[in-house]
């Protein structure tokens, strides 16, 4: 029986995955910090499905707990199969604010403990010879709309340099790069939406899908639906001074 462990697996995206794992028949260790919430989602997902759920109440934003999360990743008695580093948040903060401590803080939770974790997870994995580690990255990592952009193309791009670490063993890396998704993601960050064309929004539950049959084909990238799929070739394709102009188009709804 298989594991998974999940960071940020009690809303949204990382929920998805911890519906869709469960389903499978995996057991869980879902990450977050609020307690109640965590231990709710544990309830539930033991009911419906059957499975195995431990928490674990951790801040990534605090070193001590990702090296506490890393020690349950680098159990040998109790393997963890699949790491989803997929907790994360907005950051609409301009690059020349005075006070830059929001973009540290993201910084330490969506680059520091995704490393952190990546490093345990990519050593326990190999010598074992087996696991996979997803990274939630963003299309934004192809775009330049302030530190979130940023701080997803290091995302992505850290995670084709593990999967180069990793190749030839038998441990699969993925960078999953959705587009915008229903989540809580965007009302936390006060985010107006209203502008966002319907037909840009995904299915949390359907972009798991979609990734976990990527990571089981072997793809490095994944970028669910044909839509995604098209706009980012054109992005790839388009010079870096067009980008950027797209970029200050979309940056007042999306930093
Ligand atoms: N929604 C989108 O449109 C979209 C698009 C592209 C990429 N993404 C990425 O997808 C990932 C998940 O986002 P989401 O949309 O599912 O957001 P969400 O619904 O707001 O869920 C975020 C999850 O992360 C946890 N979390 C946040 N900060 C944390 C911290 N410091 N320590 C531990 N856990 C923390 C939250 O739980 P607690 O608050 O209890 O800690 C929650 O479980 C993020 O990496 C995001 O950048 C989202």
């Amino acid at each position: 029986m298989a594991t998974a462990l999940i960071t940020g697996g009690t809303s949204g995206i990382g929920a998805a995955f911890a519906r869709a794992l469960a389903a499978r028949g995996d057991d869980l260790v879902i990450v977050a910090r609020n307690a109640d919430r965590l231990s709710e989602a544990a309830t539930e997902l033991k009911e419906r499905y059957a499975v195995n759920v431990e928490t674990i109440v951790a801040d990534l934003a605090v070193r001590s707990d990702v090296v506490g999360i890393g020690e349950r990743l680098a159990s040998v008695e109790r393997p963890i199969d699949l790491l989803v580093n997929n907790a994360g948040f907005a950051v609409r903060v301009k690059l020349t604010a005075a006070d830059t401590t929001p973009h540290e803080h993201a910084i330490d939770v969506m680059i520091r403990a995704v490393l952190m974790l990546g490093a345990v997870a990519g050593r326990a994995m190999r010598q074992r010879g087996a696991g996979t580690i997803i990274n939630v990255s963003s299309t934004a990592g192809f775009m330049a709309m302030g530190n979130y952009s940023a701080i997803k193309a290091w995302v992505t791009s850290y995670t084709e340099g593990l999967a180069n670490e990793l190749h030839g063993t038998a441990v699969k890396v993925v960078a999953l790069c959705p587009g915008w998704v229903r989540t809580e993601f965007h009302e936390r960050a006060n985010i107006n939406v209203g502008s966002i064309p319907q037909v840009l929004w995904l299915d949390a539950d359907r972009l798991v899908d979609d990734c976990l049959k990527d990571a089981a084909a072997g793809k490095v990238i994944s970028i669910p639906s044909k839509r995604y799929k098209i706009l980012i070739t054109l992005v790839d394709h388009v010079p870096h001074r067009a980008r950027r102009a797209i970029s200050r188009i979309m940056r007042p709804s999306r930093h």
